[in-house]
């Protein structure tokens, strides 16, 4: 028998045996790798006499396409032999119980600042952001709070140094400072956020929650100021009528300043907004006092504009029926999973605030 009728038989036999993919990998190399018995006998070819040459060389393509192929196929073969494996193993077993898994809610206050923060957005506003840690500066004398003032008592205030520079800040005000120094007027602005004071009863948190507006362009009055707010409250306890006043008042960084109350009554032991002989107060507001626009750079014959500074914690409360303000900051779960909303459910103006 010839070489290659030898090798041929020998590869064809050792083929069919039982192989894994490094397994016919070495048979490969064996045969067609440099020193290989098929590469060998190709070398041959040049010492062969030149009427043999053409046979020998026919025979040996013919033997080397033939085990080329057996090689391809047989890889195939183990490859979905693999695959087969890994399937039947794989295969889902669907008469084991579930696993479980639990999901969160949205707290009530998130919820409300971003309905807040819809309402706004439409008509123009932007969301802006402060630290809650801020300067003194930012937090008391760009807004014209003078030295003396109650506010910046140790008793109200969470100094973090000796040297009172460094506070938890205790309103969003401050947010108008940093706005309108990083940018050119006019300013549209909301800036909902976490605030600080020396407070605690059942209205009354050390750390609560406020969203301040900023709005500053050329001949902005009062008037607009009563039309943003109204249109605000109307949206956002989502009633078409609300009776409101502006209560005299006073902050150093507006004038002339106000409280707003709104009115509600009892009905069945439940809280409605909107009408009735009672008041609520729910914000302060006023128009930007000329010394803020001033410690900002802003020529206030030029610019000037309204702000105002609602509680977030204490709309929650009356929108979604909660009465007591320190469950807001207990982190009773049981607590968020009643009152908390579905994290899939958005709220936006068009698919309504509330569900
Ligand atoms: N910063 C004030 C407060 O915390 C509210 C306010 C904001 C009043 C803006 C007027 C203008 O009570």
């Amino acid at each position: 028998m010839s070489d290659i009728k030898k090798i041929k038989e020998d590869f064809i036999l050792k083929l069919k045996e039982n192989l894994n993919l490094n397994q016919v990998n070495e048979i490969k190399t064996e045969l067609f790798g440099k020193n290989g018995l098929i590469s060998s006998q190709f070398k041959k070819l040049g010492t062969i006499s030149e009427n043999e040459r053409k046979n020998f060389a026919a025979d040996l393509n013919f033997v080397k396409n033939e085990l080329q192929n057996l090689i391809i196929k047989k890889i195939k073969v183990i490859e979905i032999n693999e695959i087969n494996q890994k399937l039947e193993k794989e295969k889902i077993d669907i008469t084991l119980p579930e696993r479980s898994f639990s999901y969160g809610k949205i707290h009530p206050v998130s919820q409300v600042i971003d309905e807040i923060s819809s309402i706004f957005s439409e008509i123009g506003f932007s969301v802006e952001e402060g630290p809650d840690i801020e300067n003194e500066y930012n937090n008391f004398t760009a807004l014209n709070t003078p030295d003396n003032h109650p506010a910046r008592d140790m008793h109200d205030t969470f100094y973090l140094d000796d040297r009172k520079e460094l506070l938890l800040r205790t309103h969003t005000s401050p947010v108008q400072i940093r706005t309108m120094i990083k940018e050119k007027p006019p300013f549209k602005i909301i800036a909902p956020g976490r605030t600080y004071r020396s407070d605690s009863d059942q209205t009354h948190a050390p750390m609560f929650h406020q969203v301040e507006g900023l709005h500053i362009d050329k001949n902005i009055n009062m008037g607009h100021l009563k039309g943003c707010l109204n249109h605000f409250i109307k949206e956002f306890f989502e009633i078409d009528k609300i009776k409101m006043r502006f209560r005299p008042s006073h902050f150093p960084f507006t004038e002339p300043s106000a409280e707003v109350d709104i009115g509600y009554k009892m009905k069945d032991g439940k809280i409605e907004i909107g009408d009735g002989d009672q008041w609520l107060e729910i914000l302060g507001c006023g128009m930007v006092h000329p010394n803020v626009l001033k410690n900002v750079k802003i020529d206030s014959k030029n610019y000037q504009g309204y702000a105002f500074g609602i509680g977030i914690d204490r709309l929650a409360m009356l929108k979604y029926g909660i009465n007591d303000l320190r469950a807001f900051f207990d982190c009773d779960y049981r607590w968020l999973n009643h009152f908390g909303f579905d994290p899939l459910d958005v709220p936006s103006n068009y698919r309504g605030l509330s569900r």
